[in-house]
């Protein structure tokens, strides 16, 4: 048992009379407290949040935690990462500046096989440390719950390594992680050269590595990168149909760097969410809202590509999608490890609201997960006990401070993951 005390606001997520993600107009209502006010933690979940003097008895004698006053709210749910590489490609940021192009360092070997090779060349304990820092960026950042993608594996054996070790960390880090099989990121360098080395690659993935992540709940989903001169609309359907007779739930990479037909794909499919985003247009919005698949937006990739095209959040959210935000956080295209900085991004091009930013990386980021919103990203009573506090008196805050680390501790209480 516990109680955390000393708290002046709480931001719960919870309105009253709303289920499942916040849409709409619904978006922004945080249902914030206010007031002297505690939380009550039992066995992992929370039991009670209101007024101190409302605390139930049974409490009277449990540990307290003094929250100095600062604001509480909901752990963050980061639904978009690729934790699992082993060195910065900051050599690359600096060949972008200097004018070339993201696609132009690919093609010459660079950028996602840059990653590849740094992963396939270090030993276990080297990428589960890299892992490990990785991940311990986003849980100083206000983070505890966070999505890892594999995908600078490229082949079975190294693929499973990046998601062990993404399981190991958090397990380590006490953060809860849903892994991402992404081994249909790139096509790996034995499989270049043709059309018929990369449809071998492919069946491969589909054949032999989804399977394999599936197995004992390695990974619970597969993700495909869908674009031009990546993977094609038929490719990826392969790789989500797979994906699915294995058990993996399913999400898509859409409509990043062009209108490639992702983001109906992904409708098509029945994945969870279609990420990115950048360029879908109205047709491909109405499809994932008649299809209920999510939109999870990654403006920190678009603001690091220095892209003219921003994700057009408020068209999503009144077409009704869930929209939900995510670092994307990676090497190449997002070495942003900051959700309030991604928010402040939100609000500044894609048309979020701060709250409707700050919902984006809580409850709304459960539900692209499938995760259970009465349980994950909420504070209100059978919601899982992880909190973050912030150093600001009012959550509109935290999408305005840019660039700041805000948050001063991540409380993740005892069995919260189970
Ligand atoms: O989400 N779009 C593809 N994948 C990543 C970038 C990965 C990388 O460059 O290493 C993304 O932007
Ligand atoms: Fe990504």
């Amino acid at each position: 048992m516990l109680v955390l005390e000393n708290l002046k606001r709480v931001v719960t997520c919870a309105p009253a009379g709303v289920s499942g993600p916040l849409l709409r107009e619904h978006m922004g209502d945080l249902a914030p407290l206010e007031g002297d006010l505690a939380v009550a933690v039992r066995d992992g979940r929370v039991a009670f949040v209101g007024p101190r003097a409302k605390l139930p008895a049974g409490f009277a004698r449990a540990p307290r935690h003094d929250c100095r006053g600062l604001l509480l709210t909901p752990a963050l749910i980061d639904c978009h990462t690729h934790p699992a590489f082993v060195r910065s490609r900051a050599d690359e940021f600096e060949m972008r500046l200097a004018g070339a192009s993201y696609e132009e360092i690919a093609a010459r070997g660079g950028g996602i096989l840059s990653s590849m090779k740094a992963v396939r060349e270090a030993g276990d304990a080297e990428l589960l440390a890299a892992t490990r820092r990785n991940l311990q960026r986003l849980r100083d950042h206000g983070v505890a719950v966070v999505e890892g993608k594999s995908g600078y594996g490229l082949n079975q054996q190294h693929e499973l390594r990046q998601l062990r070790a993404i399981r190991d960390a958090g397990e380590a880090l006490d953060m809860h992680t849903i892994r991402t099989c992404l081994a249909a990121h790139s096509f790996p360098p034995e499989f270049r050269g043709d059309d018929a080395r990369r449809e071998a690659y492919v069946r491969q993935v589909c054949d032999e590595i989804l399977p394999a992540a599936a197995k004992d709940g390695l990974a619970q989903r597969a993700d495909v990168f869908c674009e031009q001169g990546v993977f094609s609309v038929a490719q990826a359907a392969a790789v989500a149909n797979a994906a699915r007779r294995h058990g993996l739930r399913v999400t898509v990479h859409a409509e990043q760097l062009s209108a490639s037909g992702g983001a109906a794909l992904a409708a098509g499919v029945g994945a969870d969410s279609a990420d990115h985003l950048e360029f879908a247009d109205a047709a491909a919005v109405s499809a994932m809202a008649r299809a209920g698949t999510s939109a999870v937006l990654l403006p920190g990739s678009t603001y690091h590509l220095r892209m003219g095209q921003w994700a057009d959040g408020r068209a999503m959210i009144g077409a009704g999608l869930c929209v939900a935000l995510a670092t994307d956080f990676n090497p190449g295209s997002s070495p942003i490890p900051n959700p309030c900085f991604v928010m402040n991004l939100a609000v500044m091009r894609c048309g979020l609201t701060p709250a409707e930013a700050l919902a984006a990386f809580m409850r709304n980021a459960a539900h692209a997960l499938r995760l259970d919103t009465a349980q994950w990203g909420l504070v209100a009573p059978g919601a899982r006990a992880a909190f973050a506090l912030w150093d600001v008196e009012h959550e509109r805050e935290l999408a305005y401070y840019a660039g700041a680390n805000l948050c001063r501790e991540v409380i993740t209480c005892q069995g919260w993951r189970f």
